[in-house]
Parts: structure tokens; sequence; C-alpha cells
């Protein structure tokens, strides 16, 4: 049932056992044919196409000499054309559910192509694909059972980042689909490839194109038009802290007080490990939240808090662990960590990372490959236990001790951040686990396990403060806000 949270009837995708070598072999053989393959995509919408859009070439990040394909950008007059054909979606919500559950059929039917073109355009190793599409067949099948004949909002633009190119551009529209609207969908500029497809996808399994409209381009012209546009009623919007609070002060301006801004953004995700953790599973989860995705994950952990006395045990163990790990080529089935998604990301967090070093504060990095964009994984050591000061969108994990006795000091420094969305800990004290998670200002806390990859409709997921409005994604109260009721905040 769709408002029990753990109900016996609901599935998650079993996805792909990459331990296996017969299911490695059949994805091998399945992508083969997309390896050099070309996507030509732009907007979708439910008028005429203006003929003046610029094309934009699509390069994978891992591989300067691939061209993954052509992407047209939304003109301003195809934002009118949308804008003037969107209607909700009036169907009965049995047909609704229904075509988002064949949407599902036919993300998972169509794997091999989305897992190559995720590879290729957004840089992401071939467990991150299993994970992304499975999480964007969660999404369709869980928000399908939220279906239901309560008035929708009207018309939502939907604004995603490109980090989770299928999984939160699907999840968004999914949402506000299954409660009746119209979607306008604004994908990342760098991932708007994987979004034509998969909006492709909807459309085929029966979303009616005035439903559904596909406007990529630039975020500063059409996510802008599309979020300061009075015939729109909602925004749903996943990225950056400074992105939301742009579009919250362009619909302050220009659309109905009631349109309801629905974001989740960034986070200082900080992990505290003590004296009682268990060393080897700790440093499996450290490894993961850090640098799996490249530590392009909102959800990924950016501070370790390790407990002085066994930080210098714990970092030796992390630092061997490091170097096993496998950086390259997406493409590649055994890659563990791909490229950042571009040139300019990747000048960032090397910017960052030479600072460090020319304070002497860089405890232990491996070596990136030349050709790409790469930033190697690496471990940088912070004075006392502040939180760092802004986040840093890759493989970058910063390192601060602590003394038993300033356990709530490390706490408040978590807190004064403002921020809160994941947080991890490692420990096997039970009062230490109630103490800190009633003290802790976090949406999503993860105990004696990693702190990324939050299962949809058993783990649902976002934050608190600077990290976003809630209700939670994948959780029960998501879809409700979609709807013309009254809503209360409860974040399940
Ligand atoms: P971003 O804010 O730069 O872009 C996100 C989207 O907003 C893109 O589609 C972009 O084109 C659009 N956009 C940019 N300027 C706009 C404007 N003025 N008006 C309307 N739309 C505009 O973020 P990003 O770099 O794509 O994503 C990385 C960020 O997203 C990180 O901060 C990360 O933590 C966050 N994120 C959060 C979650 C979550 O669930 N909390 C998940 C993934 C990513
Ligand atoms: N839902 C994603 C995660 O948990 C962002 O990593």
């Amino acid at each position: 049932h769709p408002e029990n949270l753990f109900g016996k009837d609901r599935v998650n995708s079993r996805g792909f056992d990459l331990r296996d070598p017969e299911v490695l072999e059949m994805i091998e053989q399945a992508r083969a044919p997309w390896a050099s393959h070309q996507w030509q995509g732009g907007p979708l919408l439910a008028g005429d196409l203006s003929r003046d859009g610029q094309t934009e070439t699509v390069i994978n990040p891992a591989r300067p000499g691939d061209t993954v394909g052509q992407v047209g950008q939304s003109t301003p007059a195809d934002v009118e054309t949308a804008l003037s054909n969107a209607r909700i979606w009036d169907a009965p919500p049995e047909e609704r559910a229904a075509a988002l559950r064949r949407a599902a059929d036919l993300y998972e039917e169509h794997y091999a192509e989305l897992f190559a073109l995720i590879a290729r355009e957004a840089g992401k190793s071939q467990p991150d694909c299993v994970a992304e599409l499975r999480e964007a067949v969660d999404f369709l099948r869980y928000y399908a059972d939220f279906a239901s004949a309560d008035a929708p909002r009207g018309l939502f633009t939907c604004i995603s980042p490109w980090n989770f190119p299928l999984a939160i551009f699907t999840g968004q529209i999914a949402a506000a689909l299954a409660a009746g609207n119209g979607v306008l969908a604004k994908p990342a500029e760098t991932t708007s490839l994987v979004a034509w497809r998969a909006a492709q996808l909807l459309h085929e399994a029966g979303v009616p194109a005035h439903a559904l409209q596909l406007l990529p381009g630039e975020g500063r012209v059409v996510g802008t038009a599309l979020s300061s546009d009075a015939r729109v009623n909602g925004v749903c919007f996943t990225g950056s802290l400074p992105t939301a609070q742009a579009i919250n002060r362009a619909m302050a301006e220009h659309l109905s007080p009631d349109a309801p801004l629905i974001a989740e953004t960034g986070g200082l995700n900080a992990m505290i490990v003590d004296s009682t953790a268990l060393p080897e599973q700790a440093i499996r989860d450290i490894l993961a939240s850090a640098f799996q995705s490249a530590g392009q994950r909102c959800s990924a952990l950016r501070i370790l808090y390790v407990q002085e006395d066994v930080a210098d045990k714990m970092l030796t163990m992390l630092h061997g662990a490091m170097d096993e790990l496998r950086l390259g080529d997406p493409w590649h089935l055994e890659t563990d960590i791909g490229p950042v998604i571009n040139a300019a990301a990747k000048k960032g967090i090397d910017d960052h990372v030479a600072a460090a070093r020319s304070d002497g504060r860089v405890l232990h990095r491996l070596k990136a490959p030349s050709r790409g964009h790469f930033v190697a994984p690496v471990s940088i050591r912070v004075g006392g236990i502040e939180n760092i000061e802004r986040e840093i969108f890759g493989p970058v994990l910063h390192v601060a001790t602590f003394k038993a006795e300033d356990l709530d000091k490390v706490i408040a420094a978590i807190n004064a951040s403002g921020y809160g969305l994941t947080f991890g800990l490692h420990t096997r004290i039970d009062d230490r686990v109630e103490h800190i998670d009633r003290h802790l200002h976090v949406g999503n806390v993860y105990v004696n396990r990693n702190q990324i990859g939050a299962i949809v409709g058993s783990q649902p997921f976002g934050g608190e403060g600077l990290s976003g409005t809630g209700p939670k994604a994948g959780g029960p109260h998501y879809v409700p806000r979609f709807r013309a009721v009254p809503f209360t905040r409860n974040d399940g």
C-alpha cells in the first residue's frame, strides 16, 4: 500500500549483480553497439520547434576524442510554445500509474543503451550506472502507486542536476505526473541527452506530449524563463544552493504566492568514527561515501571526524585502501572511479587541492590519468573541528581528529554549517547513536554503513536547513506536495 513505507507488496528493482561474470559479459555485449553511437537530441515540445536553436556537441568527460552526440538548445520561442501548449494530465489515475509503470519497464528493456549513454555523457562508472537505472525505475513504480484523483496543482517546472541525470530527472517528473500535473522539464546542460532519451521513453510509455515537454538549454536562460512565468504553478528543483535561491527569488517575484518550490540542494556532510568502530567496516564505508561517483553526490562524505586515539591506525588503513581504487574510463567495467563532469569542475577541485598542498595539508593522494577530466582521490587534514566552508564537489575527503570529551563540540560544529543532508556514524555504543541522532540536525543519518545511495521507498532522502525544503524524495509525503491539497510538513 502506497501509504505504508515498508509495504509488503512493493518491490524495488533487482538491478544487476556485477560480481557475476556472466552478468558482466551480458552487459559488455549488450552495450557494444552503443560504444560509438552518436545521439541527436533536443527539445520535445507539444507544438512546432523554432528553427533558429543552437546545437551543442556533447563530449565524453573521460575521453576528449569521443563525441557522444548533439543536443539542440531551446529558444525563447520554444519556451513560449511549451508554456502555451502545456496541459495537466487529466487521465484517470489508473491510466497515469500504468503509463509510469510501463516507462519503468521500458527503461529496464533499454538498459544497455542507457548504461552506455550515462557512462559516455556523465562519466559514471558501471556500478553507478546500475544504481542510477535502479533508482529511476524505483521512482517510477513507487510514485505510480500514489496516483490519485485529487486535483493537481497545474503546471510544474522540473529542473534537474547532471550528477543523477536519469534518476533525479525521472523522479521529479514521475512525482509531478503521478499527481496529474503537466511538466516542463529542464535538464542539466551537461547531461541533456540522457534526459532526452528518458523523455522519449516516457512518451512511448503513454505520457502525452502536452503533459511532458523537454526544454534543454542554459539554466540562466531556459531555467529562469521556466521558473518566472506566472503560468507555472510550482517548481521542483535539485541542484546547488545558489541556484535554488535564485529560483526562489524569481518565483517570489513572478509566480502566485501559493506556488511551491520543492528544492533539494547540497551539503557539508560529516561522518564520525569513534574508537569503538570496527576499522575494516569503517574504512570500506568511508571509501564509498567519499569517493564513489568521484565524490559527485550531494550525499557524499566531505569531512571525517576520527577519534584521536585511533586516528593513526584508521588513516594508515584508509590510505592503503585508497591505493586499491581503480581510476579510469568508466566504459571499462572494472573502473571504480571515473572523471568529474567537465573542465570547470576539475579546475575548481584542483585549485582547492593545490591550496591544501601549498599549506602542507595533503595527507594522501592518488594519481589521475592525464587525459580526460580526472581528479585523483585525495585526503586533506583540517586543523580544529570546524566544518569546511563550502561543498567541494569531487573526490576530496577532509579529515579532522577529536578527543572523546569533545564529541558535543563536533556535533555543534556540524550543525553550525547550516546545511543538514547526510551524516554517517561508526560506533558500537548504542547511547552514542541515540545522543547524536537527538542533537544533530541532518536529513539522513546512517549508522555503521556508508552514507550514500538512499533506497526509494525504504530510505526517503532529503535534507534540513540549507540542504532543502523537503518533503523527502522516495518517501510517502513527496507526491502529495504536487497536489492541490493542504500540505503538512512531515518528512516521514
Ligand atoms: P546547478 O545548481 O548548477 O544546476 C542545477 C540545474 O539548475 C541545472 O539544470 C541548471 O541548468 C539549472 N539552473 C542553473 N541556473 C539556473 C537559474 N538561474 N534558474 C533556473 N535554473 C537554473 O547544480 P549542478 O552543478 O547541476 O548540481 C550539483 C549540485 O546539486 C551540488 O550542490 C549537489 O550537492 C546538488 N545536488 C543535490 C541533490 C539532493 O538531492 N539534495 C542531489 C544531487 C545534486
Ligand atoms: N539519493 C542519492 C544518494 O543517496 C543522492 O546518494
